[in-house]
């Protein structure tokens, strides 16, 4: 091979791997969302599908390829419909970067009342792994308990290496964490740019996990919802202490506010959920009723979300993403009050912060006045979150109030925070004392990573575990019983 090839060859592979990104997402009863990045914009973003590898006989296609000022890539986006439930399909979306002969698949998401026990992953506070976030090494001031021993598994290793045993991966905001690149500079973990340069490092960032996600992405649909890491540029504002200077969203180039990046690279299952954009949105899958809510913005109720302008976060350039007054909370009335419990006897909640944890300083009150009303009142099984980088399982919980009956048979939603899945600079720690209502909790002293697998396994019986991302163990294992009668005559496999 002459060097020039050889510089061709390489060049193709980098394109590949930088630039396809392809991910899935559920779109309604018979949908399947697929999307993919490149470099150039694409007229008519297509994708070839079938059900055999060999015979891609359909395509679908769309005008749907979308950038932002600073992004190095258009973000396409087809959705394929007229699918059958729980049915394995191929696909390949036709404008890939290369000319991969790569033919992907994907299963269609389970009848709702169909009573299959299935599992699901779900991470929060997921980063990019390797050179550009979690690594063996990191810069100044990380723990050394924060980074990962060599040869350490990471959570997207462990996710791949489970990838046929759960159905889908959920993630509840905090993806990537390209907000640090400026952190992660400062810190000398980086080389050092201009503040205009900086966008350039941040969309690389973004890039690199996408990219890396795409082994589970492409074969698992990937439900996402918003964090505060995908806001703005600055991480709420990161300080240089060796030359003093404290810098804020001012720094931010133009489509790095506002959760742009965010916007533009998904399309989750709102408009057949009667949900807003990526921000809030529901679906159902065989006996569940999955809710993503936003933590972030549009607490309505005269709050002003965390990230929004004005907000906690201290962001500026953050608006609300529903202009209608209340839109959120008049959502989830409307979706929980829909919900049919003969088919979808679970209902899961999603949201990026915690209502209740030890570590109080990572809560968001106001997110729990504005939602825990309407989760108590449609009975709601259980809610995730994450945002503090620890993991804690809490007794389900009314209002501040331990229910008694634990978890056998609660009255009111179980609370679990996992936020442990790993980026830059890791863990936080617990704080001491736990709250009463603390029943196994995990952090930087542990330094262990790691995601949530939740199976459902009946109607009665859903069990969470903790699942170590270095040696793929369950470090914790607790399991919700309600007392319901199962519709026994549902389908089974
Ligand atoms: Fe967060």
């Amino acid at each position: 091979m002459r060097f020039s090839d050889l510089l061709v060859a390489a060049a193709t592979a980098t394109a590949y791997t930088m630039n396809s990104q392809v991910r899935l997402a559920y779109h309604g009863d018979n949908g399947m969302m697929v999307s993919w990045n490149t470099f150039d914009v694409v007229k008519n973003p297509s994708v070839q599908w079938g059900l055999s590898r060999d015979r891609l006989d359909k395509i679908a296609t769309s005008d749907v390829s979308v950038t932002y000022p600073t992004s190095q890539t258009y973000n396409n986006h087809v959705l394929i419909s007229g699918l059958r439930p729980d049915t394995t399909y191929f696909y390949k979306p036709l404008q890939l970067m290369n000319s991969t002969t790569d033919v992907f698949n994907f299963t269609t998401s389970r009848e709702a009342g169909d009573n299959t026990p299935f599992s699901v992953a779900v991470v929060v506070d997921l980063g990019t792994m390797g050179s550009k976030g979690l690594t063996t090494s990191a810069g100044t001031g990380v723990a050394s308990t924060n980074i990962l021993q060599p040869g350490e598994k990471n959570t997207i290793d462990s996710l791949e290496a489970n990838i046929d045993n759960f159905d889908f991966l959920w993630h509840a905001g905090d993806i990537a964490y390209a907000d640090y690149w400026l952190k992660e500079e400062i810190h000398g973990f980086l080389p050092n740019t201009t503040i205009q340069g900086g966008a350039a490092v941040y969309e690389s960032i973004l890039n690199e996990f996408y990219d890396e996600m795409m082994p589970i992405t492409a074969r698992k649909p990937y439900m996402v919802g918003p964090g505060n890491h995908e806001a703005n540029c600055d991480n709420a504002g990161t300080t240089d202490k060796v030359h003093n200077i404290t810098y804020d969203s001012s720094i931010c180039m133009m489509g790095q506010t506002n959760f742009t990046g965010f916007k533009n690279h998904f399309r989750m299952p709102s408009d057949v959920s009667g949900g807003t954009g990526n921000f809030w949105y529901s679906f159902d899958h065989g006996m569940v009723h999955f809710i993503q809510l936003d933590t972030e913005t549009d607490l309505g109720h005269g709050f002003i979300g965390p990230d929004q302008t004005g907000g906690s976060e201290g962001f500026t350039g953050v608006d609300p993403v529903n202009a209608t007054m209340n839109a959120q909370t008049n959502w989830l009335e409307a979706d929980l009050a829909a919900v049919d419990r003969s088919k979808t006897p679970w209902v899961v909640v999603a949201g990026h912060r915690a209502f209740y944890l030890s570590n109080t300083g990572d809560t968001c009150p106001t997110c729990k006045d504005v939602f825990e009303p309407l989760l108590l009142k449609y009975n709601v099984d259980l809610v995730l979150s994450g945002h503090s980088h620890i993991y804690e399982r809490l007794a389900p919980i009314a209002d501040g109030k331990i229910d008694p009956n634990e978890l056998e048979n609660p009255s009111s939603p179980w609370y679990i925070t996992n936020g442990a899945a790993g980026h830059y600079d890791g863990l936080d720690s617990l704080d001491s004392p736990r709250q009463p209502y603390s029943r196994f909790g995990l952090d930087t002293s542990n330094a262990t990573y790691g995601w949530s697998r939740l199976t459902f396994h009946n109607c009665t019986h859903l069990t969470h575990d903790f699942v170590a991302s270095n040696n793929n163990t369950v470090l914790d294992s607790a399991t919700l019983f309600k007392a319901r009668t199962c519709d026994q005559d549902r389908r089974r496999h």
